[in-house]
């Protein structure tokens, strides 16, 4: 089968197109011919060896995809060859991937495989952050930093279905377009402009009751100046940089609450995955969801696909066509 493989940590560089052999199955398995990848900006973490998984060489980068199932283990009851399925799992830039059954999420009729690749963990991250680390609502101000991203934009739709108004920012005009016909009531280019003075100005002094911050060093310690009383920020990523200690009497003065995200912890908690999921699947089928795709790359152009998101020239998600 196809394949991307590296065999040396690094950028976009390391990447090649080789032929490998189809992974076999193995107990409680679900082999899936994918049908569509999701570029994900933790796969440029892996390929540096940076992520919380480290590579194992010649690897296979990408951890979100949808396709159909082609093979299940004896013991996997629940999934049949010809089901469409998402997964979460990693070496998902293949023409298959083996994954594990607890891994493997049904795709509903009324989704298409780009919607499914981009549900796993570009969806469920904004979900679980607005409504399981928090509980966004009417009348609640949201701080949505890289807005036009595929987080980020799925982020401006959930919190908007719930009927929080909607802050985003961006770092050019055309993000910013994006970003407000996706949803966004107002945006901030944060590349020119202090984004929280702007956000104090768009709020009238008040601040905004939830942050969502995945660029870290430049924004997470600037962004506690534009929190109102009781504000919560949550960090879940570090594109632009891991931000520095702060100081909790920053938090005390006006009780303020940061935390932070990460997914997979989810993965591991069946009710709660539950409760995203089919919260997810209704918005999405009530039309309040959805994931616009930013950009196509075959399969063996994964390298351009990297270089085009760490250029910061995406919106919503790039997607891989095996
Ligand atoms: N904690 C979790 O479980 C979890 C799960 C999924 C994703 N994440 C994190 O969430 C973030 C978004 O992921 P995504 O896959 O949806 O990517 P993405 O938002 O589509 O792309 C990353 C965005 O980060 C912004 N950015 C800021 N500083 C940057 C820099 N120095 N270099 C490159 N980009 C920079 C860019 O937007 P602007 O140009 O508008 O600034 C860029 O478009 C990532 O940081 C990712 O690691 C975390």
């Amino acid at each position: 089968m196809k394949a991307i493989h590296f065999d040396r940590l690094g950028g976009p560089e390391v990447m090649y197109p080789a032929e490998a052999p189809r992974p076999e199955l193995k107990p409680s398995t679900v082999l899936v011919r994918n049908r569509a990848i999701a570029v994900n900006f933790a796969d440029t973490f892996f390929t540096r060896g940076e992520y919380i998984v480290r590579p194992v060489f010649p690897d296979t980068p990408g951890m979100e995809a949808a396709g159909v199932v082609e093979a299940v283990a004896p013991d996997v009851a629940d999934f049949k060859p010809g089901m469409r399925v998402a997964y979460i799992g990693m070496g998902a830039y293949a023409e298959f991937t083996l994954i594990r059954r607890s891994r493997v999420i049904p795709l509903p009729d009324f989704m298409d495989f780009e919607q499914g690749a981009a549900l796993p963990i570009a969806m469920l991250t904004a979900w679980h952050m607005l409504r399981t680390l928090h509980a966004v609502r009417a009348g609640e101000t949201v701080l949505v930093h890289s807005a036009a991203g595929a987080v980020g934009i799925a982020a401006v739709r959930i919190a908007k279905a719930y009927g929080a108004r909607v802050i985003g920012t961006v770092s050019s005009a055309d993000k910013a377009d994006f970003a407000r016909r996706h949803g966004a009531d107002e945006t901030i280019d944060y590349a020119t402009q202090d984004f929280a003075a702007e956000t104090m100005r768009l709020t009238d002094n008040r601040g905004v009751d939830l942050i969502l911050d995945a660029v870290g060093a430049p924004t997470f310690a600037a962004g506690l100046r534009c929190l109102a009383p009781f504000g919560h920020s949550i960090l879940y990523g570090r594109a632009g940089g891991a931000p520095g200690p702060i100081d909790p009497m920053r938090l005390f003065e006006r009780s303020l609450t940061v935390s932070g995200f990460v997914l997979p912890q989810i993965y591991n908690n069946r009710e709660v995955m539950r409760r995203g999921l089919d919260d997810c699947f209704r918005l999405i089928r009530e039309g309040k969801l959805t994931v616009p795709i930013g950009g196509r790359f075959p399969l063996a152009e994964a390298a351009a696909a990297h270089r085009y998101l760490l250029e910061r020239r995406s919106v919503g998600k790039l997607m891989l066509t095996p």
